[in-house]
């Protein structure tokens, strides 16, 4: 069976993980093999760059931190997202390109088409089969975080302008594969429509599931 790699992306607080984590679980019952990853990280470089990425407590250029990701991003491409997709296994990754064009583009103020070039030397042209994006309001996902007191990064930590810039250029993308899905619906919701999206764009052995 051939490899598929599906990113979810999406601002603060729009439930990634979560669909991620239950994708992989309708995956693996199906009978494909995941490998999940979440961005910045997966292999020693990548952590020790997401590391400083999120956590280092002074400022730094805008481009210092753009290529802090895209460090991480081509160690993991070469180390494990191409290798899983050779070897025909589903690749699931919590973010991926659309995350640095929001964020460091965006939200960031850096120049569209330098960072993709960049990106694309990262990722040595590899583009996601599908791009999950959810949609939820800055307010909404601030909420959501708030309530699960999850310790705040040094984007969370940006202030709502940010946000919203970010949230407008994950509702402004387009393209091969990417699919808007609406973060505010339940749980159950948002994995059924996604699964009704992995289905459509790639044949999966869907043994014991529907
Ligand atoms: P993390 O806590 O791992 O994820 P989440 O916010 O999805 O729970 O934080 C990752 C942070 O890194 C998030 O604030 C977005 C940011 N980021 C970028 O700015 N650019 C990128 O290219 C990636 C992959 C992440």
């Amino acid at each position: 069976m051939p490899g598929l790699f599906i990113a979810v992306e999406g601002p603060e607080g729009a439930g990634k993980t979560s669909l991620a984590r239950a994708l992989a679980a309708r995956l693996v019952a199906g009978g494909r093999q995941v490998v999940s990853v979440r961005e910045p990280g997966g292999t020693p470089v990548a952590e020790a760059a997401r590391k400083v990425a999120l956590k280092f407590p002074h400022k730094m250029a805008p481009a210092a931190e753009l290529f802090l990701f895209l460090a991480a991003r081509a160690d993991l491409v070469e180390k494990v997202i191409r290798p899983a997709l050779a070897a025909g296994q589903v690749v699931l990754a919590d973010r991926f390109d659309l995350s640095t064009m929001a964020y460091q583009v965006a939200g960031g103020g850096l120049p569209a088409a330098a960072v993709a070039e960049a990106n694309r030397l990262a990722t040595t042209g590899l583009v996601p089969d599908i791009t999950l994006v959810l949609d939820v309001p800055v307010d909404v996902g601030r909420q959501r975080q708030r309530a699960a007191r999850k310790v705040q990064d040094r984007f969370e930590r940006q202030d709502d302008a940010f946000h919203r810039r970010v949230l407008e250029a994950y509702r402004r993308a387009q393209g091969p594969g990417v699919v808007h899905l609406d973060g505010t619906q339940s749980k159950q919701a948002v994995l059924d429509a996604a699964w009704r999206e992995v289905l459509a764009a790639a044949p999966l052995s869907t043994r014991g599931v529907s």
